[in-house]
């Protein structure tokens, strides 16, 4: 292996702000890492967009970003580009990439009563890569799917500071549960990075089920992945850059800095 200095970042990539929810999950777990988190926010949403328009956006996007920021490790922290995307990105890039695709192992772990739920965008919902996760870890088991791209806007709003409608966590919890053997549904998978940031507010929409997503597991991954790898005693301010105008973060900052993200740019 070759050499990697101490002060190389972990990168992470998100459409938006949900990929925060996985880096909190990794600086729980390597709180010296130095990070880049960059937000496609001129992309946002992926949810909405084709197959062929992210599988082209992604390599390139991150592409540059790794030719600028020379990271150790990339972790897109995205399910619907992963569930997409993963392969071609690994094939463009030649640095390790850990991705980001719904937790239903857990899921599949945790349920008593075999109907689990799976709430990710529209994007994600319908891809093959999550007919083959639920053929590997819960064939016999029931899954509920539901795209709820309202939540997404959701969780910006929330990060940003801006009062949400209580009753857009009440329908995307019913777009599960009144789906046939709805009632019967016990634990949910998180399939979106945004989603975590507004869990409280899920559960108190739905207090009897469990929530999952694959922030610790991917935790344990990158950790893994870096096990022989120094990194500073100190490290710098963390880097937050986007590919949409910086003076719409404005809004976004104090969160921003909570996860150490206080030096922004434009990529
Ligand atoms: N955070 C992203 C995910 O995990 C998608 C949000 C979006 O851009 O629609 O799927």
């Amino acid at each position: 292996m070759s050499f990697i200095a101490s002060s190389a970042p972990l990168l992470f990539f998100d459409s938006g702000i949900g990929g925060l929810s996985v880096l909190k999950a990794v600086q729980a777990a390597l709180p010296n890492a130095p990070i880049v988190f960059a937000a496609d926010c001129a992309g946002l949403p992926y949810g909405t967009k084709t197959e062929a328009e992210i599988s082209v956006r992604l390599p390139a996007l991150l592409g540059r970003l790794v030719e600028r920021y020379q990271p150790r490790l990339v972790t897109i922290a995205c399910n619907t580009a992963c569930t997409i995307a993963l392969t071609h990105v690994r094939a463009a890039l030649d640095v390790p990439v850990v991705g980001t695709v719904p937790a239903i192992k857990p899921a599949a772990e945790a349920t008593q009563s075999g109907v689990i739920g799976l709430l990710g965008t529209a994007a994600t919902v319908r891809q093959s890569y999550v007919d083959k996760l639920y053929a590997d870890h819960a064939p016999d088991m029931t899954l509920l799917r539901h795209a709820a791209p309202e939540l997404v806007s959701a969780a910006e709003a929330k990060i940003r500071g801006e009062p949400v409608d209580p009753a857009v966590y009440v329908r995307a919890m019913a777009g599960l549960i009144d789906q046939p053997d709805g009632a019967r549904l016990d634990v949910v998978v998180l399939g979106c990075t945004h989603f975590p940031l507004i869990e409280d507010e899920l559960r108190a929409a739905a207090p009897h089920v469990k929530f999952v997503d694959g922030g610790a597991g991917i935790a344990r991954r990158v950790r893994h992945l870096t096990k022989d790898q120094t990194w500073p005693v100190d490290p710098e301010e963390a880097t937050f850059v986007t590919t949409g105008p910086v003076a719409k973060l404005n809004a976004l900052l104090p969160a921003l800095s909570g996860f150490g993200l206080t030096r922004i740019g434009s990529l």
